[in-house]
């Protein structure tokens, strides 16, 4: 008789994580069977205040680096662990360190808010972070006339400008998987669903974001889907999402938005999809890869990551 793999590795990965006081912190672009053993399923501004409290010893993170980056930045004396060092951002490598303190230099007397999307020396650049579920509020927490950084999702940013209307000079990067939906694709689907709603996620660009019927990050959606009405959503974002959505509302539709290249399922983040089961039970198993940042380092990012919680938690968020 054939093993099943997958249910010897939930038991041996529920054995382990209460043995060695461990806490699975999982994105919403897991695969649905990680998100299933995670204790704590979140956006990304959730998965960094439940690391930021956790009792646990050791925070094993199922997402990219830089979550448990985050995570390690807020919980320095903890041991954290990221299955596959290989899991990192096409939209934080958009911004590196040289360039960006170019950018700071060429536009002075700006506040440096920066997407937690970025890698940890962009944070120790940061005067404040924000995710996609607290950035309009991060931005009117400041007063009006305060000159604003923003990066580095040039999507993200365009959308908080054109809510807010402050004074932004946005830097110019992208998510690979967010700029991949296809317009033409989407209004074709809409067609053939004509009572389907299209929601969308603020890193997709203007064109997609015009046509939506609802645009937030990943927890705004689920909350959308869970609360709204209607009977069937095109989600434009990563479809790891709809694991949850199907959980919360069985009886609903979902409909993955398609990329431009329908050959290519490259609106799955290829960062995400690199955690398997099988590596988080190794890497629960050996305690590594480990994520390790240098205490200064720790010292100058962990500012705008505690000022950005601050604020939403000031926000009710
Ligand atoms: P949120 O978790 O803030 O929705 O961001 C989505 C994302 O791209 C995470 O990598
Ligand atoms: Fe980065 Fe985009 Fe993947 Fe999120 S979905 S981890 S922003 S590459």
């Amino acid at each position: 008789m054939q093993r099943d793999l997958t249910t010897e590795y939930v038991a041996e990965i529920n054995r382990l994580k209460l043995e060695k006081n461990t806490v699975i912190l999982s994105h919403y672009y897991q695969t649905g069977d990680i998100q299933d053993i995670a204790d704590f399923i979140g956006d990304s501004l959730a998965l960094s205040q439940k690391a930021a409290e956790t009792n646990a010893d050791i925070i094993l993170f199922a997402g990219v680096r830089f979550m448990a980056e985050t995570a390690k930045i807020l919980a320095p004396q903890k041991k954290v662990l990221l299955p596959d060092m290989n899991a990192g951002c096409s939209l934080a490598d958009s911004c590196r360190s040289e360039e960006f303190i170019k950018f700071i230099k060429d536009n002075p007397g700006r506040t440096v808010i920066t997407y937690v999307n970025t890698n940890v020396e962009i944070k120790a650049l940061s005067d404040i972070c924000c995710t996609s579920s607290n950035a309009v509020q991060i931005i009117e927490s400041l007063p009006v006339n305060e000159k604003i950084i923003f990066a580095p999702d040039r999507n993200l940013g365009n959308y908080i400008l054109n809510k807010t209307g402050r004074d932004m000079k946005i830097w110019n990067g992208t998510c690979h998987v967010h700029e991949e939906f296809s317009l033409e694709a989407i209004i074709d689907l809409k067609k053939s669903n004509p009572d389907a709603k299209i929601i969308v996620h603020p890193e997709c660009e203007l064109p997609v974001r015009i046509i939506a019927d609802f645009i937030g990050s990943t927890s705004a959606l689920l909350n959308f889907t869970a609360k709204d009405d209607g009977k069937c959503y095109i989600v434009a974002t990563e479809p790891g999402i709809i694991h949850q959505m199907k959980k919360e509302n069985p009886h609903k539709t979902y409909i993955p938005a398609p990329p431009r290249d329908s050959t290519c399922g490259c609106s799955e983040c290829n960062f995400m999809k690199l955690i398997t089961m099988e590596k988080i039970y190794n890497c629960l198993l050996n305690e590594t890869p480990e994520i390790l940042i240098d205490t200064a380092t720790i010292l100058k990012a962990q500012k705008p990551i505690i000022r950005m919680l601050d604020i939403s938690k000031k926000a009710g968020l």
